[in-house]
């Protein structure tokens, strides 16, 4: 069987950046709840000409510039923080990295999960074509009422995936282990730019998803989880990670260490957990690109990977989720190398907490016709509504 998977991997993210101890600190919150008890340092907060089809344009861009284009026939875009509820934030991105009309474009849509389904997709339509090329762009603006318990949770974050044959990084194995219940523990009403979550029925849901979903992997024949060298898990933020990981512990009986920090005591087996979590705890909550932001992390901070297997837990509120595994190909320090997440991360500009309130106010999802005030400096931008539909501009 030809092998398909991940055989390029980018992540682009906003303009600014909060730190959490200055939300803390303006909210009367010792810091340590959201530093050590959510495991977040920051989030990422979008200007005013950004948006998901920006984000997710500009993690595209380096991968189309490393890869060409050659193959590409679909483009499926990922996302829970849609623009449109008709068009597909894709055929926007499609015009902004000059791809030609011969790639069909869809949106795809079940809350953080929708990244994992696009990737799987991708994987189905590579088995059927192998000549074929997928970009897979997951890319979220996740955002929670302002002093709200959600609030230090959000974030934002987009991540792009070229799928092919004989990949370079990541070849996706194909037994995989799925739960799906109806549980309304996050969601976005049509008339909200915000989500509404049962914060704590959302935690427990994640954790129910994850023991359903790895017993279905085991009872379809997928590894055992003592061949399972690395895993990663969605992230909202990173100590759910680390929740995560104590409950596959309890479910497994296997003794996988659940140290999140560094310094933390180091209670079993290193899976990962901390070098999977570097870009989530600075980028927040990146909904649909979480669990590829880990990924990412994972493959720039652990030089022992190649053959290895990654376990991999998608979890999508509402809900869906999936546990799947892949093998880490022996080349992927030198793809890696040419991919500088830690500089993207440093080079957002940092605003104030009355600036990041101010953004936060600011108009989303709106019709009413706007120019944008020009403060991006990335390749692609936000220039606002004009006969009620987005404008977006190449620089
Ligand atoms: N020092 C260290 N730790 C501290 C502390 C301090 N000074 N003060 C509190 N803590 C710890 C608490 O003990 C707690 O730890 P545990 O979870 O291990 O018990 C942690 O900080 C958080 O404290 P609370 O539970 O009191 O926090 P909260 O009720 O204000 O909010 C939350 C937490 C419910 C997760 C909230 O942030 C939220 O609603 N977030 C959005 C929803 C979410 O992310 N859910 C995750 C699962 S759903 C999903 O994954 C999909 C998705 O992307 C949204």
């Amino acid at each position: 069987m030809t092998a398909i998977g991940i055989h390029d991997l980018e992540l682009a993210t906003g303009h600014h950046v909060l730190e959490l101890t200055d939300l803390a600190e303006s909210q009367g919150v010792v810091p340590g709840k959201y530093i050590l008890g959510l495991g977040q340092s920051q989030f990422s907060v979008l200007s005013e000409d950004e948006d998901i089809v920006t984000m997710g344009a500009a993690a595209a861009l380096p991968l189309l510039e490393r890869n060409g284009i050659e193959g590409i026939r679909t483009l499926l875009f990922a996302t829970e923080s849609g623009v449109d509820q008709s068009k597909a934030a894709g055929v926007a991105a499609l015009r902004l990295l000059g791809l030609p009309s011969g790639v069909r474009t869809v949106e795809m849509k079940q809350a953080c999960y929708g990244g994992t389904a696009a990737l799987q997709a991708a994987i189905g339509i590579v088995a059927r074509a192998p000549e074929e090329k997928v970009l897979v762009i997951a890319s979220d603006n996740a955002r929670y009422l302002l002093d709200s318990p959600g609030e230090p949770t959000q974030g934002a974050g987009a991540v792009a995936m070229l799928v092919s044959a004989d990949p370079a990084l990541l070849e996706i194995e194909p037994i995989n282990g799925i739960s799906t219940t109806d549980v309304d523990d996050f969601w976005r009403p049509n008339d909200s730019t915000t989500a509404v979550v049962d914060g704590h029925l959302s935690v427990g849901a994640y954790l129910d998803a994850l023991s359903d979903a790895w017993k279905d992997l085991e009872g379809r024949g997928g590894p055992a989880i003592g061949d399972i060298d690395r895993i990663l898990y969605h992230q909202p933020y990173t100590k759910m990670a680390k929740k995560a990981q104590q409950r596959l512990r309890e479910v497994t009986g296997e003794e996988i260490s659940t140290a999140l920090n560094p310094g933390d005591e180091v209670d079993g087996r290193d899976t990962g957990l901390e070098t999977g979590s570097r870009y989530n705890r600075r980028l927040g909550n990146s909904y649909t690109a979480s669990l590829y932001a880990g990924l990412a992390s994972l493959l720039d901070h652990d030089d022992e990977l190649a053959g290895k297997r990654i376990g991999l837990f998608s979890y999508g509120s509402g809900c869906v989720s999936e546990f799947f595994t892949g093998i880490v190909q022996e080349g992927y320090r030198e793809v890696r190398a040419a991919s500088h997440v830690e500089d993207v991360l440093d080079a957002r500009v940092p605003v104030t907490v009355a600036e990041y309130r101010d953004l936060h106010n600011a108009p989303h999802g709106t019709s009413t016709d706007q120019v944008t005030p020009a403060v991006t400096t990335g390749p692609f931008r936000f220039a606002g509504v004009a006969d009620q539909a987005r404008r977006y501009e190449v620089r």
